[in-house]
């Protein structure tokens, strides 16, 4: 998948005490946000890795929130600000995980996504993530399905060659 990457902006880890940033991004993002409590809570748990772009100013724009645990990764949450779209952030923000979950021997990643939400599943499945299942009425603010998609992260493939300029840096 052709990936145009912004240098503009990098991808740091992002602590618990920016989750108000996380909340903004959050709130932009979705019809149906997660709320402060959970947001706040998420990053605070020791399971929960975060992983966010920002721009040189240092303005957060982008956020992808994971759980890793054995084998497996659990994509909880990705969000890219409107106006920061179609630019490679979210790509670079999975990939990037993807990467750290590799260093830990993570063999699986999935996630769920609305089954209304077909932009978010077109970019899940150009970065190799393949519908599994769905959860009936997984959300409960609308009552809607889930779609399972899942990646075989040792398997690799296409969907892992990046481009040269990727900015590799994590800016912790
Ligand atoms: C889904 C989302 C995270 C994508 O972030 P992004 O930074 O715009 O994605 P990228 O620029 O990295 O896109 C990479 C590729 O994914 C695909 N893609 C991204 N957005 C798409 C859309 N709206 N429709 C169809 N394909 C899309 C394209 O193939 C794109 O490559 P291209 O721009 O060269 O065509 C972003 O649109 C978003 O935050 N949406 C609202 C929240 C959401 O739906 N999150 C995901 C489900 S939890």
């Amino acid at each position: 998948m052709p990936v145009t990457d912004d240098p503009a902006v990098r991808i740091v880890g992002v602590p618990p005490s920016r989750w108000l940033e996380v909340l903004r991004v959050e709130a932009a993002s979705f019809e149906h946000p997660w709320d402060p409590g959970t947001v706040r809570d998420v990053l605070h748990s020791r399971f929960c890795l975060a992983l966010g772009a920002e721009t040189p100013e240092g303005r957060l724009v982008a956020h992808l929130l994971y759980a890793v645990q054995g084998g497996l990764c659990h994509l909880l949450d990705l969000a890219v600000l409107p106006e920061w779209r179609r630019r490679g952030i979210g790509a670079r923000l999975v990939r990037e995980a993807q990467d750290r979950m590799r260093a830990e021997g993570v063999e699986f990643v999935f996630l769920e996504v609305r089954a209304s939400n077909e932009s978010g599943q077109a970019f899940y499945r150009g970065l190799g993530f393949e519908p599994v299942g769905r959860r009936p009425g997984y959300y409960p603010d609308t009552g809607e399905d889930a779609v399972v998609m899942i990646r075989d992260l040792v398997a690799g493939g296409a969907a892992d060659r990046r481009p040269a300029t990727d900015d590799r840096s994590h800016g912790e």
